[in-house]
């Protein structure tokens, strides 16, 4: 049984240059491991909360040494010399030391660090590969495929400059049958892309949060539109070949019950507005088209588009069990994108997982706007059986630290990459 001898937090740097968390973990018998944790910039009301220091002389308030320091401090005083049979034990622990109910005393980025750390510290002891000793935490069987890579090409909202309301389109490389391939297929069509930029917007390949290219685009079809034209500039079938998935992140642009796309819309409209982007391109995910407190119109929205693509939940669920219930009984959604970070545990996030594999969705692993150089999505991808992961694009090494870790997996292990789900195309 895995027994603490040792935590440390430290405050470290994440993509954007902002402080975030990284915790080093040891058990009894010198195994060790370390952990740096994710964070967003367009995030869900839902979320629990980061603890930042909000000192505005340092880093304009946005410093973690405090939860750095509850790593150190508290949580490793109340857990050293502890044994805990397993994850559930250990996230229990966290989860009743810090006493609130979105982890704002410890500070969620505290308690991920550490949840993370000990996991991989557990899989160290088992001398087991990160992505099955993850398998295991979740009570799946061993993983018998990979995830398929969505890669963001063109940013806009709060990614970005907010040119363009929606958040990100994303090249789905639909036919390719390993990652290998598909980072080749995704990598030939943001080339295309950037060229394309350059010649219509004279915007050279300057990237976003997350690596997406970020030229000036009139209106988000002008979006859409290059992000066709590159699919068959790269030689490729759109729709056949190489598919678009959509974030909309619409909580951004949503107030008083409009969406302020370019026009104000009503829900009824913003809904027609998304069923025309699916007539028009060939979309197969539409990840928040409405936003997280639009609770009504969800139903309505997969009603116009669930046969024909994802209707994927991200700020509307947040990896929350208690909201994943209430979208599967409204019938609000298909498929959960799950962020640890959002909930705040491996064990929590396992029940979100398998809440929405119990509905039948489908489900994407995703990363965040702020990442580091730890892959340890990649492994969490795998071992949590993801159809999809998203990184962001395919540009910046925190991003590609998770794809080399795919690589590295695939060529471990041999397996293939998850089919495209089922929506009744
Ligand atoms: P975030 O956004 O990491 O900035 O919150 C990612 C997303 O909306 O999927
Ligand atoms: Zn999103």
């Amino acid at each position: 049984m895995p027994t603490i001898e040792e935590i440390e937090g430290l405050e470290i740097l994440d993509s954007r240059g902002r402080p975030t968390v990284q915790a080093t973990l040891t058990l009894t018998g010198a195994a060790r491991a370390r952990a740096q944790v994710p964070s967003g910039a367009s995030t869900g009301g839902a979320e629990a909360r980061e603890l930042r220091d909000g000192d505005p002389s340092r880093y304009n308030g946005l410093g973690c040494r405090r939860a750095a320091e509850n790593l150190s401090g508290e949580i490793r005083a109340t857990a050293a010399t502890r044994s805990f049979p397993d994850q559930a034990a250990f996230d229990r622990f966290l989860i009743d030391l810090d006493g609130t109910p979105d982890k704002r005393r410890l500070g969620a980025n505290a308690i991920l660090a550490a949840s993370i750390a000990f996991a991989r510290a557990h899989a160290v002891e088992r001398n087991l590969p990160f992505y099955r000793h993850l398998a295991d935490v979740a009570a799946l069987p061993r993983p018998s495929t990979l995830p398929r890579p969505t890669i963001n090409l063109f940013s806009g909202g709060k990614h970005a400059g907010g040119q363009v309301a929606i958040q990100d389109v994303l090249v789905v490389p639909i036919r390719a049958t390993s990652t290998d391939e598909a980072l080749a297929v995704v990598a030939a069509v943001y080339a295309a892309a950037a060229d394309l930029s350059l010649r219509r917007y004279g915007s050279r390949a300057l990237v976003a949060d997350e690596g997406g290219l970020a030229p000036a685009f009139p209106s988000p079809e002008a979006m859409l539109d290059d992000a066709t034209t590159a699919i068959s500039l790269a030689g490729f079938a759109p729709g056949e070949d190489v598919a678009l998935a959509v974030d909309v992140a619409a909580s951004h642009f949503y107030e008083h019950g409009r969406y302020r796309i370019d026009d104000t819309l009503t829900p009824t409209a913003m809904i027609g507005r998304i069923g025309a982007w699916l007539d028009s391109y060939p979309i197969v995910s539409i990840e928040d088209g409405l936003a997280e407190e639009d609770w009504a119109s969800w139903p309505l929205l997969r009603q116009r588009i669930g046969q024909r693509a994802l209707v994927l939940g991200d700020d509307l669920l947040t990896t929350n069990p208690d909201r994943i219930r209430r979208a599967v009984a409204a019938e609000a959604a298909t498929a959960l994108l799950l962020k640890v970070n959002q909930i705040g545990t491996l064990t929590e996030a396992a029940t979100a997982l398998g809440l929405a594999r119990s509905a039948g969705w489908s489900v994407t692993v995703s990363a965040r706007s702020g990442e580091t150089e730890d892959d340890w999505l990649a492994d969490l991808a795998v071992g949590w059986g993801g159809d999809q992961i998203k990184v962001g694009s395919i540009a910046r090494s925190e991003r590609l630290a998770k794809y080399n870790r795919l690589l590295e997996i695939e060529a471990e292990t041999g397996l293939p990459l998850a089919g495209w789900p089922r929506t009744g195309r």
